[in-house]
């Protein structure tokens, strides 16, 4: 290569650079500026006339709750079925060790302790947390070694000890009770995969986690080391559902008994202010966003940073709404 056309790649490269930051800062703004906008009265209002989404309710948002309502699901999460008593989750989350001070914690101190069994698996042990040393690289692209370390794991050590295996994120908030509700009426001995399905050829479960059966357990191990398992792969997601659709396993749209969405794979601002937010170029196209899709018994939340955990906790399980029958 002669220094002329050097010249003009590094020109070239230098453009490029100074087209991205732009974009970047435009996006930002753009950004801030419609979160602004968004509290002003009759905003939403506004943008959805100018999106022409009229299909969505757009003053749901500042409609109050109703407080009867809100009381009596409270109550009811209070009670367990045997059946529901008697489901057993397993939670697997997936960590490692710079995260382990905080955002481990913050799962170890709030929803984590309502799984039957709680495991932290990281790239290194720590006896004290405690976290199961895997052994495996760290980084985006090993996070495939690490979930198939863990579930061979598992599958050695806890397959009978609980009916249900949910693989989290250690930027993941549960709701168990909720889960655990769905789950006592499915049938762990069949190969059940829940979710959020993700790319239109719908085989895998992505975004903060999935939830495996006993029987979907036994054949990920089975598939393990069969060429149509990936032995590397860029995304753990998608590896996963490879596998386990070579042994038949498919994911199935985990929605409540109304239809509505139960796995919160984006913000959670991003599902319920949908007019606010570009979705990503990968989120699928066929979900619809806004309040009114998220069902009222969500199952799990991912993108949760560690302080909003012990907001959620509270939110969840400490507020409540005031009613005639209050104290
Ligand atoms: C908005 O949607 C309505 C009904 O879906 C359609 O008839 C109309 O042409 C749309 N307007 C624009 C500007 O896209
Ligand atoms: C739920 O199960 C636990 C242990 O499996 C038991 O100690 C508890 O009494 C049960 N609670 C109800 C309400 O059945
Ligand atoms: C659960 O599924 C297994 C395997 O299909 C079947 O043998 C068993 O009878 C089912 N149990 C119930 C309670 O339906």
């Amino acid at each position: 290569m002669n220094l002329s056309s050097t010249s003009k790649l590094s020109t070239f490269a230098w453009g490029m650079a100074l087209g991205v930051l732009t974009m970047f800062i435009f996006e930002h703004y753009n950004y801030m500026q419609v979160m602004h906008e968004y509290f002003e009265t009759g905003y939403t209002e506004k943008l959805a006339a100018q999106r022409n989404v009229s299909k969505y309710k757009t003053n749901a948002y500042y409609r109050p709750p109703e407080p009867k309502r809100y009381s009596i699901q409270r109550e009811e999460r209070g009670y367990l079925t045997p059946e529901v008593n008697g489901t057993r989750i397993l939670c697997w989350i997936m960590t490692s060790p710079d995260n382990i001070p905080k955002r481990a914690k913050s799962v170890k101190d709030t929803w984590g302790k309502r799984c039957d069994i709680l495991l932290f698996f990281s790239s290194k042990e720590d006896p004290n947390f405690p976290a199961i040393g895997l052994n495996v690289e760290e980084g985006p692209a090993k996070l495939y070694d690490k979930a198939r370390a863990s579930l061979e794991y598992i599958y050695n050590h806890y397959l009978n000890d609980a009916d249900w295996f949910l693989k989290a994120d250690d930027d993941t908030y549960a709701i168990i009770e909720n889960l655990r509700s769905h789950l006592s009426k499915l049938n762990t001995s069949e190969p059940h995969y829940l979710g959020r399905i993700f790319s239109h050829s719908g085989i895998y479960n992505s975004g903060g986690g999935y939830v495996f059966s006993r029987e979907t357990l036994r054949r990920f191990k089975k598939a393990v080391g069969e060429p149509s398992c990936p032995q590397h792969h860029k995304f753990e997601d998608v590896a996963v559902g490879k596998c386990l659709k070579a042994q038949g396993v498919v994911p199935v749209r985990t929605t409540d008994s109304s239809g509505k969405e139960t796995f919160m794979v984006l913000p959670l601002e991003s599902h319920l202010m949908p007019f606010t937010y570009k979705l990503p170029w990968w989120y699928p196209k066929f979900y619809k966003e806004g309040a009114e899709y998220c069902s009222e018994y969500p199952y799990l939340f991912h993108h949760v940073k560690s302080e909003i955990m012990y907001q959620m906790e509270y939110l969840i399980y400490r507020v409540k709404v005031w009613s005639k029958n209050s104290k």
